[in-house]
């Protein structure tokens, strides 16, 4: 069932092609000016993709709890094998500039109130044996996780809830394309009113030098930390991924289209895709599921491709790129200052 969306828009390719141009063998499931979306095991995708077509591989796999519920009962090591497949590919179709960021969520043993490290032993593996630099570790602050595993967290209440995954950063050489002057936050009122004010240069404790030079706050923003949040209470609606009242749910719910159970929010491929790519370049999502990051990357005049092998979640996701979503459906970003160029 292919669909085409095609409007009439400036388009910033660049030198790129059309990103259907770079998947020879495979019909998109789903085509837009920018982008398009294939129906199958990412791994035939990739196996098109030429070396260092893509800027940005910005993904959310099935974890491994998670994976081994959709896909028989697979151990946790099994799961970092079955991963460095793709990764080993993905290192190849990235430009030697380019970035692959990791969305993950630990987990606990089965069974025992103590964590399992799989996530870091795959942090470890993309390092040592895929031969990827980890550029920086960032976190995504997610208050709307469910307290869990219930046994440990309200039942005999020994541990606490989990409110954050990790957003890793790997690149392919140490100097990747990046530029945080394109994902400012908005200054605090208290940053205002010290600027107003000025500051008193001083020698922290730490040796840290503080002078008004880091108080100019005509250069637009401040550099955003590495926890992926919200801090005014309208954003926290909107970085959860629980959100029952985005136009992507509004529009699955209409139809009876199943919702995809494990979205992020817009907010994350959007502050990766800002900070790592310029427009016309190509960003990936080879587990796309809603297609939440190629409707982010279209959205912002980037070229997009996605694979996913679920049909019903790729029906769903074409909704994300009807007009009315493009405009504001696929989640504001009001704490991210626009880009710089
Ligand atoms: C965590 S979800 C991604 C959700 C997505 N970030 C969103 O916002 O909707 C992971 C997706 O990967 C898909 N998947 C798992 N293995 C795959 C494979 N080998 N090829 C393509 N898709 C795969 C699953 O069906 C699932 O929809």
């Amino acid at each position: 069932m292919k669909t085409t969306v095609k409007r009439q828009r400036d388009l910033h390719f660049g030198k790129g092609v059309h990103p259907s141009a770079l998947v020879k063998s495979l019909e998109p499931f789903h085509e837009t000016d920018f982008g398009a979306a294939y129906l199958c095991d990412s791994e035939r995708v990739l196996a098109d993709m030429p070396d260092r077509s893509a800027n940005l591989i910005f993904t959310s796999p099935p974890y491994a709890l998670h994976f081994k519920k959709a896909y028989g009962n697979v151990e946790k090591h099994e799961y970092i094998e079955w991963f460095l497949r793709f990764a080993k590919q993905f290192k190849r179709v990235l430009t030697d500039d380019g970035s692959f960021v990791l969305n993950i969520g630990g987990s606990y043993n089965k069974g025992s109130p103590t964590r399992s490290v799989y996530h870091f032993k795959l942090l470890v593996a993309l390092v040592e044996e895929v031969g990827f630099h980890l550029a920086q570790e960032a976190f995504w602050y997610n208050p709307a996780k469910m307290p869990m595993p219930a046994e440990w967290v309200t039942v005999r209440r020994v541990r606490i809830k989990d409110s954050v995954e990790y957003l890793w950063w790997f690149s392919k050489t140490p100097h990747p394309k990046a530029n945080n002057r394109n994902v400012l936050r908005p200054y605090s009122a208290d940053m205002i009113r010290l600027n107003k004010r000025g500051v008193l240069e001083t020698v922290r404790p730490s040796g840290h030098n503080i002078t008004s030079r880091f108080t100019d706050i005509s250069s637009g923003g401040s550099i955003p930390p590495n926890v992926i949040d919200d801090s005014d209470a309208e954003s926290m609606l909107r970085l959860g991924n629980n959100s029952a009242n985005d136009y992507y749910t509004k529009c699955c719910k209409r139809d009876g289209v199943k919702i995809h159970p494990a979205r992020f929010p817009a907010a994350l491929p959007e502050f990766f895709i800002k900070l790592l790519t310029d427009k016309g370049d190509l960003v990936y999502d080879p587990f796309a599921g809603s297609n939440t990051c190629g409707a982010v990357a279209e959205r912002l005049g980037r070229r997009w491709l996605a694979s996913e092998n679920v049909e019903e979640y790729l029906i769903g996701s074409r909704y994300r790129f009807d007009e009315a979503a493009m405009v504001n459906g696929n989640g504001k970003s009001s704490v991210l200052v626009s880009e710089s160029k």
